[in-house]
């Protein structure tokens, strides 16, 4: 008898080990996406397509935080760097006025917005990252941009020197997965959310020698 009692709560032992060995975790893709999609409905421009991810988005999802192996984000940056449009007319800077008023601007892409062009979005920089030392409120989930350009080198925008950063900035602007196949940056040019002008401009608040980024 004391044998067999013996037995019975090994087996009971083993079993719960076996329970915590074997028993999945809870699916937490699977959680997400019934949060998402019971979350979001479609109304005006903004629809639930939004909710499914490409390629490059889902591996780096399912990979929750995990490193992806090598060949994965070779493919993932290579395929984001052949998406990126240089300036037609070859000129990256504008008006660092205007970029300053897009880094500010958060709107688009919403419910009660008429379009989806990049005429009624903002950049929302300031969102993620410091951009001036004026500005008190900023988000902190990407580096400070403050002295972009100055700590850099750049003096002059459009000049042969500056070509290697500035090929740099425009491409991380247009696909931030070019260089980090897991960036949490929008891809504001891949995906139409900035047009070549409101790059442009952007492009000069961060690299102008005379904006307020590189005073
Ligand atoms: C949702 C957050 C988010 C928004 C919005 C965002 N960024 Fe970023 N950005 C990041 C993160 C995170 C990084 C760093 C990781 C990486 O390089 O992808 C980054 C990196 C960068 C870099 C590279 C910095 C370096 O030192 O190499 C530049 C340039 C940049 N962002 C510019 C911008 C501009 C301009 C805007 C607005 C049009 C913007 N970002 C909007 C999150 C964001």
């Amino acid at each position: 008898m004391y044998r067999f009692k013996t037995l019975l709560s090994v087996a009971a032992l083993l079993s719960m080990a076996g329970c915590a060995l074997l028993q999945p975790g809870p699916n937490y893709a699977q959680l997400v996406k019934q949060m998402m999609d019971g979350s979001f409905r479609n109304e005006g421009i903004a629809t639930t397509d939004r909710l499914i991810q490409d390629q490059a988005n889902a591996a780096c999802s399912e990979a929750q935080g995990a490193n992806l192996p090598d060949a994965v984000v070779e493919a993932i940056q290579q395929a984001a760097l052949k998406s990126v449009r240089m300036p037609s007319d070859g000129k990256f800077t504008g008006d660092w006025r205007e970029g300053a008023k897009l880094a500010q601007n958060g709107r688009g892409m919403t419910w009660t917005d008429k379009t989806a062009l990049p005429k009624d979005n903002g950049g929302n920089c300031l969102n993620c990252h410091q951009v001036t030392k004026e500005e008190l409120s900023y988000g902190t989930i990407g580096p400070s941009l403050y002295q972009y350009g100055k700590v850099r080198g750049v003096l002059d925008p459009e000049s042969p020197e500056a070509r290697p950063i500035v090929e740099y900035t425009w491409t991380k602007i247009y696909n931030a997965k070019s260089y980090n196949a897991c960036s949490g940056m929008p891809r504001f040019g891949h995906a139409g959310l900035l047009d070549e002008k409101q790059m442009k401009d952007l492009m000069a608040l961060l690299l102008d020698p005379k904006s307020p980024v590189n005073r």
